[in-house]
């Protein structure tokens, strides 16, 4: 065997056998390198005879030529069974539950409506449900706002462009109340019902966002009165709150749907730069509420002649916000992954 076969020989032997790229590297620099097999052979080329060095030369480029490309077959196989191995070791399981530690986390909107929930129906209350795109008339007519009354101006109002029906124009709903018909229509009194869900307005700046969450409440029987509210709120602000000494003032006020109408404020002071609720004498509003008008009842099949009901409607995120201390309305909505890992709950712990 020629020295030429048995490097040939042992030069494919080693690159088959090997299995790691920086090997393969040394195989390839101990052939074709400065100093290698090969390229010394080439260089004593140069003593020989014009004869010699077509014949021989010839025969060395043949190897160079096996062995060149065996090793390039050899560098690609090796690549690939690197990248694979590192994606089997990268590999993620997109069905497994998220990681604890950077995994999701429940939306301050979402806690607040499960602990409004929970006082709610602790009290007896049953949630009722309305549609986001209302007509004039739900939004505005049956809650005591005819056409052309000047309070349908208080909403900045987004109308759609679909087709009016006998119900008029269909809009985003402004406010949660349109729900108190629709739970009145298909219930016999008396009945608790709340609601929560998106309200829709025109507005847009750091406490106001077009679009927003209401807490809505109303509760008809024989007998209730304005006491029975002010008891109510009192009690569900302070089970929300967590804050058993809180004080709530109620404020006269105006809304077309309630006769009386207040406006609901808890007191509070600032201790070390945060809220405390239930202590202080600085009040905050909360929302509004009052005692169900005659006329909306009757818009609910409800005789106002033997009932009466009170309702209340408070904003969802202001809640969220002052009980965990959440700033700027508009960041509820931007899904900001470092917003959400701050304000959001643990879905184990809560
Ligand atoms: N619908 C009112 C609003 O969006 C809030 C409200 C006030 C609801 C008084 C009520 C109520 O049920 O009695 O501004």
């Amino acid at each position: 065997m020629s020295e030429l076969d048995k490097l040939l020989a042992s030069c494919l032997y080693e690159i088959a056998s090997c299995d790691d790229l920086k090997k393969l590297d040394q195989i390839k620099n101990a052939v074709f390198g400065k100093n290698g097999k090969i390229t010394e052979m080439l260089k004593a080329l140069k003593g020989l005879s014009d004869v010699e060095k077509r014949e021989i030369g010839a025969k060395i480029n043949a190897v160079k030529d096996t062995v060149n490309s065996r090793l390039n077959a050899k560098f690609v196989e090796l690549e690939i069974a690197l990248q694979e191995k590192k994606l089997a070791s990268e590999f993620i399981d997109v069905t497994m539950p998220t990681p604890l530690h950077r995994g999701g986390t429940i939306h301050p909107l979402t806690k607040v409506m499960e602990e409004v929930s929970d006082i709610m129906v602790s009290y007896g209350f049953v949630l009722a449900d309305g549609p986001d795109i209302e007509s004039e008339y739900y939004n505005f007519t049956t809650l005591n706002m005819p056409d052309h009354h000047p309070a349908r101006t208080m909403h900045d109002t987004f109308y759609t462009n679909m087709c009016a029906d006998e119900h008029g124009r269909k809009l985003l709903r402004t406010h949660t109340s349109p729900v108190q018909t629709h739970a009145m229509l298909t219930h016999k009194p008396p009945f608790r019902f709340f609601a929560m869900g998106r309200v829709f307005r025109s507005d847009y700046d750091a406490t106001h966002t077009p679009m927003f969450n209401q807490v809505e409440c109303i509760m008809v029987d024989k007998d209730v009165s304005f006491a029975n509210l002010k008891w109510f709120i009192a009690n569900f602000l302070k089970k929300f709150f967590a804050a058993p000494n809180l004080s709530v003032r109620f404020r006269p006020s105006f809304f077309p749907f309630t006769e009386p109408s207040a406006e609901v404020d808890m007191n509070y002071e600032i201790k070390d730069g945060k809220m405390v609720f239930g202590s202080g004498d600085k009040w905050l509003e909360i929302g509004g509420a009052g005692m169900v008008h005659p006329n909306v009842l009757k818009y609910g099949n409800v005789d106002p002649d033997i009932y009466q009901g009170f309702a209340f409607g408070f904003g969802l995120e202001r809640m969220a916000s002052l009980k965990y201390g959440v700033p700027d309305l508009r960041n509820y909505f931007e899904s900001n992954e470092r917003w959400r890992n701050k304000f959001g709950f643990s879905y184990v712990t809560r």
